[in-house]
């Protein structure tokens, strides 16, 4: 059995042991505290002590155990204050690290160019909601249910109501609009649309559009063609033609599709314009009475047009980005190319 002067030596050399770094102290931990330590070693022996020299054995091991923990705890604050003087000064001639900061997505600078030309020339912002229902998005727009004409435009249902689904186009945000303003009407509707396809390197199931409606009293097909002329020449270059094909859409009539001179060739040809100097730029045309009546207005008295520009193929032409999928996959080495451009 441990003495009283082999506790008094223990206790000694405790207080005589002064680690100066964290490796130094938590070898002092090991030594006396932890469960391998001396202490632990002295509280063994207490066990086999008869009861009448527990008592004193007991007070004078619990004693030296107080005083190394106390140590312990002291020892570890002091270290924890101590500045590391070894570490290299710093450098204050050094360059500050600067913040890197964020750029516009192309999608984004594309929409946003786009809506200050239409804003310029008179058109507001409007919105709409991206889960549609089935009367906004096909009916209103003369495309009722069982319609071959909604084969073109196939989207994402809920299966316990079909009635509410993604919407496949801005055009929509026509009927809502129509329904609570009467003419004259001029709206840009930016927003993201949805449809029921196979995601590959042209094609998405998610992707933007610009909608465009202008209705008022003798609105003609001359205005929509000046209107698309005036966008294109602001929007990609001055000098750029517009061509407008025969089209169909169940919600305008007649209705176009319009292309521009290939803005990389200038109309020379290229892989961007498939050597045909054109390149799509959108659907339009002028506003199907049916429509017009169908959100309570005068198609009598009330003419309009509207357009509909898919952004995502365009803005691909513009940076030759000939993957859709690297649009949506939020790689900063990839969007950083962006900042600044358009
Ligand atoms: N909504 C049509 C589409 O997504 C485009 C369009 C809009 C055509 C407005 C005519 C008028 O394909």
């Amino acid at each position: 059995m441990p003495t009283h002067s082999e506790i008094q030596t223990l206790l000694a050399e405790i207080e005589q042991n002064n680690p100066q770094t964290a490796p130094e102290l938590e070898q002092f931990r090991l030594d006396y505290i932890g469960s391998k330590g001396k202490l632990k070693a002295l509280f063994e022996v207490l066990k086999t002590l008869p009861p009448d020299e527990k008592k004193t054995f007991g007070a004078n091991v619990n004693q030296v155990k107080q005083a190394a923990e106390q140590k312990y705890q002291q020892l570890k604050e002091q270290l924890s204050e101590v500045v590391d003087n070894t570490a290299a000064p710093a450098d204050l001639t050094m360059p500050a690290q600067t913040t890197r900061l964020g750029s516009r997505h192309p999608i984004s600078l594309f929409l946003h160019r786009a809506v200050s030309i239409f804003r310029s020339i008179g058109f507001q912002i409007a919105d709409g909601p991206e889960i549609e229902d089935d009367w906004h998005n096909f009916t209103a727009l003369n495309t009722p249910e069982d319609h071959p004409s909604r084969d073109m435009q196939d989207t994402f249902y809920i299966q316990t109501n079909p009635a509410v689904l993604l919407r496949t186009h801005t055009s929509p945000v026509q009927a809502r609009y129509m329904k609570k303003n009467q003419p004259p009407i001029r709206i840009i509707v930016p927003g993201r649309v949805y449809r029921n396809e196979t995601i590959s390197a042209r094609s998405h199931c998610q992707f933007h559009q610009i909608e465009g409606l202008y209705v008022a009293e003798n609105v003609s097909l001359a205005d929509l063609k000046q209107t698309i002329l005036y966008f294109a020449r602001q929007m990609f270059n001055k000098d750029v033609q517009i061509r407008l094909r025969p089209s169909f859409f169940p919600f305008t009539e007649p209705s176009l599709e319009a292309d521009v001179t290939c803005f990389i060739c200038h109309a020379k040809g290229c892989p961007v314009c498939k050597y045909s100097g054109w390149v799509e730029i959108l659907g339009a045309g002028m506003v199907d009475p049916n429509v017009l009546e169908n959100c309570g207005i005068d198609s009598q008295k009330y003419t309009g047009f509207a357009f509909g520009m898919g952004i995502e193929r365009t803005t691909m032409q513009i940076y030759g980005i000939k993957d859709i999928r690297l649009l949506y996959e939020n790689d900063a080495r990839f969007l950083r190319q962006f900042a600044g451009s358009l």
